[in-house]
């Protein structure tokens, strides 16, 4: 389709599917090389489609150990890394706060949450072997804007937005940019969790009055992945059809 990331690098988690598996096709589309990680084995499928520009790498991001283990087979296989897309993410339990469960929080900060710090806390010292990169971490409308049900979920995609920020700052010496992709509602399996009528009714209150696609949001993964996005560091970019507009 293009060269964008032409002879560029990439690590994409929760890359089997949705918006994961958008951004891998793109970025391999671009001239990127991938490796998708995701946790369902349907990463395999995916690599197959791709050919040889995708390797596929079966771990779990809310451990670190696993996550020490794909930035390892990044190292293995490209010899450096471009890009880093920390996209894996649960929609998790729904309930009010004092019906949520410490279980059910951990799981969803787990996932959600802690995965960003321990994709950066590895995933850095390949980024600055090479020079430099980009960092993409996946927030949501709900890293700004409150979402009743989802204490933990928006607990995780706000902090997101900051361990971006804090990272940007003390990175960007090095020539390594970070930014965070907030979404609105995409249509997705994350979606199926959530009964049909929340998700009407946010189609109905959003200015363009329907579903994002998967492939608009690996659009903007794709610039904040080149080299043309290179003075935009620290920040989020809503990418919702204006519903955290009004
Ligand atoms: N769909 C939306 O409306 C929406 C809105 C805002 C933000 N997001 C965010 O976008 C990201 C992708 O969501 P999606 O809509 O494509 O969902 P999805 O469910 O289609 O895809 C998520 C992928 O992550 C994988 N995954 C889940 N847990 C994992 C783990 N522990 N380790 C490795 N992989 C794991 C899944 O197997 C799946 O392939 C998430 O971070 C989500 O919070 C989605």
């Amino acid at each position: 389709m293009g060269e964008r990331l032409k002879g560029k690098t990439a690590v994409v988690t929760g890359a089997a599917t949705g918006i994961g598996r958008a951004i891998t096709e793109r970025f391999c589309q671009e001239g990127a090389r991938v490796l998708a990680v995701d946790l369902s084995g349907r990463q395999n499928a995916l690599a197959e489609s791709l050919g040889s520009v995708c390797i596929p790498f079966q771990a779990d991001v809310s451990r670190g150990e696993e996550m020490q283990a794909l930035f390892e087979a990044a190292r293995t296989h490209f010899g450096k890394l471009d890009i880093l897309c920390n996209n894996a993410g649960i929609k998790g339990h729904l309930a009010l706060t004092e019906d949520y469960s410490e279980e059910h929080f951990d799981q969803v900060w787990n996932v959600n949450g802690r995965s960003i710090f321990l994709g950066m806390h590895y995933g850095l010292s390949l980024l600055r072997a090479n020079g430099g990169g980009s960092i993409i971490n996946m927030g949501s409308m709900a890293s700004v804007v409150a979402a009743s049900h989802m204490i933990a979920y928006c607990a995780a995609k706000g902090a997101i937005r900051m361990m971006t920020k804090v990272t940007a700052v003390e990175y960007a010496s090095q020539g390594i940019r970070a930014n965070c992709i907030c979404p609105g509602t995409i249509d997705s399996e994350l979606l199926s969790r959530l009964p049909r009528s929340t998700i009407q009714n946010m189609v109905d209150n959003s200015p363009m009055k329907r579903l994002g696609q998967p492939e608009e949001v690996a659009a903007l993964a794709v610039f904040l992945g080149s080299d043309e996005s290179r003075f935009i560091t620290g920040t989020e970019i809503m990418i919702d059809g204006g519903i955290t507009a009004i």
